[in-house]
């Protein structure tokens, strides 16, 4: 199957919103660290949408790039504090020489870059030698992950087993694509609880809030807004009360390029 395309541009002016702690995550920490271990003078967020995360690494080096589909995305990135070197492009064909970068990175975006495979064979021809490639994000085929909205929204689990790589499968490819030391670790566990009605002001249930829900037509996501509904009711004619559980585990897969 085709990645399904998801128009950034749309979604762009509300994204920040998730950002909306002065501290950074763990994720974020985790970044922070990596980048701190391999004194990475050059590093490039490929997929970096509003810039978010490179925003945080100006601690570390000023020479931080970002690489985006998206237009919208690229606007809202050029408002963060660091100066960001921004460039419009696709993840499978990078705008860069070989051996430009000590870091390169991506959050939340590989399920969106189409061939991943090819984006992991790029990021190794621009890495230095010596340079690491980090992916972040979450794996939907381990099994472990919990989260309400798979179970009241149609197809949308189905649809993020088909865009995501199994943890096996990014590791497979790092290591074929000549990518040395390469593991994986947990870097956050996304874990909250709604009760009852409480779930329907969980920000990540807006319709652009996530990619899963974004992706679905106004139709589709009202269908499951109203299975929610219907639960709630169900359950309060019971004198009972839904507890919604979102519990997703964030990984780190890495892989150096040898020297
Ligand atoms: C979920 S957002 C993540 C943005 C940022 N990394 C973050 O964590 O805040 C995914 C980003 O990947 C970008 N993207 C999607 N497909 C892409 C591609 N083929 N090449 C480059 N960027 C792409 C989107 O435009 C969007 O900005």
């Amino acid at each position: 199957m085709k990645t399904p395309f998801l128009n950034y541009d749309r979604i762009a002016p509300e994204y920040n919103q998730r950002y909306s702690s002065a501290e950074p995550s763990e994720r974020g920490q985790a970044l922070l660290n990596l980048a701190r271990q391999v004194r990475a003078g050059d590093i490039l967020e490929v997929g970096s949408g509003t810039g978010y995360w490179l925003n945080l690494l100006h601690l570390i080096t000023p020479n931080l790039y970002g690489l985006d589909f998206s237009m919208g995305m690229l606007q809202q990135a050029k408002e963060q504090p660091a100066r960001l070197k921004l460039a419009r492009g696709a993840a499978i064909h990078l705008p860069y020489r070989d051996d430009s970068f000590n870091l390169v990175y991506c959050v939340d975006a590989i399920h969106h870059f189409g061939d991943q495979r090819a984006f992991i064979a790029e990021a190794f021809r621009v890495l230095k030698p010596g340079g690491v490639l980090a992916i972040i994000g979450n794996d939907p085929h381990d099994g472990t992950a919990q989260w309400y909205v798979y179970d009241y929204f149609e197809s949308v689990l189905e649809t993020d087993l088909r865009r995501y790589s199994s943890a096996e499968t990014l590791l497979y490819w790092m290591r074929t694509e000549c990518f040395q030391d390469v593991s994986s670790q947990n870097v956050e566990h996304i874990s909250s609880v709604h009760v009852g009605r409480g779930v329907l002001n969980d920000p990540y249930l807006k319709h652009n809030a996530t990619s899963q829900l974004a992706l679905l037509t106004g139709g589709q996501y009202q269908a499951g807004i109203q299975k929610i509904n219907a639960a709630l009711a169900e359950a309060e004619a019971r004198h009972e009360s839904i507890v919604f559980r979102s519990d997703i585990q964030v990984k780190m897969y890495l892989g150096c390029k040898p020297t």
